[in-house]
């Protein structure tokens, strides 16, 4: 089996890891954590003519899609008429992440329980003023990809025209936010479900739960993820239920029912609100850091799941219920997610990594001389895997802090809210 892996982030290690036994493994671009298990290749993945032509030459089975930008750049298409088989949605199909008013009317059309929206163009701000104000409290989101930073949580009148005055008026977010998306604020705990599915069927995986706040206690600016745990006890067996009968399959349904064949991973992200879980956003593929507990607890053999998302067939196989536990420490540069340094040395990797059920995965480092630098805001993510969450946690802590680089910067209570419910 050869296998090429798009992306260079936390997720793309976990997914090199989790399809470390392929014959050829190459990863474009990757970093040198993905270097542990196959061959980096330098192809930006935003190259989708040189990724094609690779993955033509180099005669691959599978194309595995980390990022969204490639996939809603049609990387998957263009794939799919070279003829090579690809664990990614079409760019139809990616939209349901790359336009949140695409993802709102979807929902809207097939009666997915979501918060109440409109949408609006820039030429429609009073409009956009109205109905902000008549919902008072409420989240302002730009329609398009914004890296995680497209949405605003407006507590009043008075932050919803300073948001909408940044998105309309100073186009903080440019063609992300030309379109915008106003709903009504949820209230409860949020958790994430992820199902693999070829169209037609799907697999359902572990629920999970990031956090995506800076700093400890849900404080600070918002980023990519400082960390994540798998499962999330919040989603109980009847709440995974409901989610699937009312959430994950009319959105399957209707994504075939509207021609945007579905193939890959789809993220459900929640709000467990008072009248059941209501869709908070989707994404067009694994999330990251969620990869990096969801995946070590997937079982089963990973090529084989996901060759048939991309080719057909996941009906037939069955996922044997692990009873593990994970839980992921993101450790990030100092600043970050504003401005931080790169280049500093990173230690502890190899003790990290003997640390009972540890898995270090890379994210922004770079190997220069024989060592391990870092190169990016989110450097490594650290995830333990036992057979409880609090062992979990101890361990992917007790791994976190044997690694060392100046400033580093990580959250000391990733699952708490997890424990506290236990
Ligand atoms: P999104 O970009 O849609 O993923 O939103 C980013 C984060 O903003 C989510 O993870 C939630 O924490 C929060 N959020 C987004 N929409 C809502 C909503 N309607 N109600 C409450 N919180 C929200
Ligand atoms: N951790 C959130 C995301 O990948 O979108």
């Amino acid at each position: 089996m050869r296998i090429l892996i798009v992306g260079s982030g936390g997720r793309e290690h976990a997914l090199a890891w989790a399809v470390r036994d392929a014959d050829t493994l190459f990863i474009a671009p990757g970093n040198p954590g993905t270097a542990q298990y196959g061959v980096n290749i330098p192809v930006p993945v935003s190259e989708l003519t040189g990724m094609v032509s690779f993955a033509r030459n180099e005669q691959m089975d599978l194309v595995i899609i980390g990022p969204e930008v490639p996939l809603a750049d049609g990387l998957a298409d263009a794939l799919d008429q070279g003829g090579i088989p690809c664990f990614g949605p079409s760019a139809a199909a990616a939209e349901i992440e790359s336009s949140k008013a695409f993802a709102k009317g979807l929902m809207q059309r097939y009666g997915v329980p979501t918060a109440q929206w409109q949408h609006f163009h820039s030429n429609q701000l009073d409009e956009a003023r109205n109905y902000a104000k008549m919902l008072g409290r409420c989240v302002i989101k730009a329609s398009g990809l914004a890296a995680g930073k497209g949405a605003i949580m407006c507590e009043n009148t008075e932050d919803s025209e300073y948001a909408l005055h940044d998105l309309m008026i100073a186009g903080s977010l440019g063609e992300a936010g030309k379109e915008i998306v106003i709903e009504e604020w949820m209230e409860g705990e949020e958790a994430s479900m992820f199902v693999l599915t070829d169209g037609d069927d799907y697999l359902l995986l572990d629920s999970a739960q990031d956090h995506k706040r800076v700093f400890d206690q849900d404080r600070g600016p918002n980023t990519g993820g400082m960390g994540a745990y798998a499962p999330a006890p919040v989603m109980t067996e009847r709440l995974i239920e409901s989610t699937c009968s009312r959430i994950i399959e009319p959105v399957l349904e209707a994504m075939a029912r509207e021609g945007r064949l579905y193939k890959g991973c789809l993220y459900a992200g929640l709000m467990v609100t008072d009248e059941g879980p209501k869709v908070v956003e989707f994404n067009c593929r694994f999330g990251d850091p969620e990869a990096q507990v969801v995946l070590p607890l997937m079982g089963g053999d990973a090529i084989e799941i996901l060759l048939c998302a991309a080719k057909g067939g996941i009906g037939n196989l069955r996922l044997e219920k692990q009873s593990l536990a994970a839980a992921c420490v993101v450790l990030a540069s100092g600043g970050y997610p504003g401005s931080y340094e790169k280049g500093h040395v990173v230690t502890g990797l190899k003790a990290a990594g003997e640390v009972p059920g540890a898995l270090v995965f890379h994210a922004g480092t770079k190997s220069e001389n024989g060592n391990i630098l870092t190169a990016g805001g989110r450097v490594l993510g650290v995830t333990a895997v036992r057979e409880t969450l609090s062992d979990a946690i101890t361990h992917a802590y007790q791994a976190a802090d044997l690694i060392d680089f100046k400033n580093k910067q990580l959250r000391r209570d990733i699952g708490c809210r997890a424990l506290d419910r236990e």
